[in-house]
């Protein structure tokens, strides 16, 4: 499976913060913004993701990750010359793809909770059709929502509706099969100018391939879109830490204890971040993981 972060957009809500740098470039509270997202395809065992932004700020990406081989990874760039709408990803990203089956996170979206993991390899897994997932939120009205029927089946999905007949937003994390490339390249722009997601969706849908998975409220699902949006994430990211000791979205300490890198890669990588808190971090971790790994071996 192939993994594509999709970080463009224009971010006009944020203004003037996204005045003259992207988005997903922008810190949630000691990482950038892009990492959250990384972090999730890493998790889903994803080692082969493609990277899609302006081409303003690709470079930026670029030099934040390079080719990914330092995580254990293989990353790609691609532009998006304006914001036409997040199923363009697979107009863009249909080489990159190929045959393959390929997840799409949208690069300010934050995932968080026990047994992410598992629900990540249990979408993975599922060979044909589509896995998306629904979140109860207060205030569906920024998103693509899920009309359920009694028996939590879905009847429709709507974009952005005024008046919105659920709360099951559907969040910015998307599995597909391989028809996604046709579906998309198929689609026509929706009365607000973009290529829809919810019309991938909606395809699926009317196909009997959508699954929707239920993201308890035992997760937390973060966008960062508004000024206090980005101001809650950065919060609850530095209450976890502070309280727990250990960081969210840390992209070297997921690429160690996924195996995607060696202890000594690592340690190379935790090394390049000095002197920060970010690098004594880096250092605690190998400390507790590398006996770990040795006793491991000697079994
Ligand atoms: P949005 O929040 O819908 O758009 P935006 O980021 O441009 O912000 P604003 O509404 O404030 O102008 O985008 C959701 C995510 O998808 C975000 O991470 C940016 C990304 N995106 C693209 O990369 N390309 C696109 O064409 C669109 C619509 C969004």
């Amino acid at each position: 499976m192939k993994g594509i972060i999709l970080a463009g957009g224009t971010g006009t809500r944020l203004y003037p913060l996204t005045k003259v740098i992207n988005k997903q470039l922008l810190p949630v509270y000691d990482k950038p913004m892009i990492y959250y997202p990384l972090s999730i395809l890493m998790l889903a065992g994803i080692r082969e993701i493609l990277i899609i932004s302006s081409p303003e700020f690709l470079p930026y990406y670029k030099k934040l990750f390079s080719n990914g081989s330092g995580l254990g990874l293989k990353i790609k760039y691609a532009e998006q010359e304006e914001p036409n709408g997040l199923a363009e990803s697979f107009i863009i990203g249909r080489k990159f793809v190929g045959s393959d089956s390929v997840a799409l996170i949208l690069g300010d979206n934050i995932f968080f909770g026990q047994g992410i993991s598992g629900l990540l390899k249990n979408a993975r897994e599922q060979s044909v059709g589509a896995s998306v997932f629904a979140y109860w939120v207060a205030d569906p009205r920024p998103y693509g929502i899920a009309v359920l029927d009694e028996d939590k089946n879905v009847i429709s999905l709507e974009e952005k509706p005024k008046e919105p007949q659920s709360n099951w937003a559907v969040t910015g994390l998307y599995f597909y099969d391989n028809q996604v490339l046709d579906i998309a390249a198929n689609l026509e722009k929706s009365k607000r100018g973009e290529l829809e997601i919810t019309d991938i969706n909606n395809t699926y849908l009317a196909r009997g391939e959508l699954q929707v998975k239920f993201m308890g409220r035992g997760y937390a699902w973060l966008d960062t879109g508004t000024h206090e949006a980005l101001l809650q994430a950065s919060q609850f990211v530095e209450t976890i830490e502070a309280r727990q000791g250990f960081k969210i979205a840390c992209i070297e300490e997921v690429a160690l204890r996924m195996e995607f890198i060696s202890v000594a890669k690592f340690k190379k990588m935790s090394k390049q971040m000095d002197p920060s808190t970010y690098s004594e971090y880096l250092k605690r971790i190998v400390s507790e993981f590398e006996p770990k790994i040795k006793k491991r071996k000697l079994n």
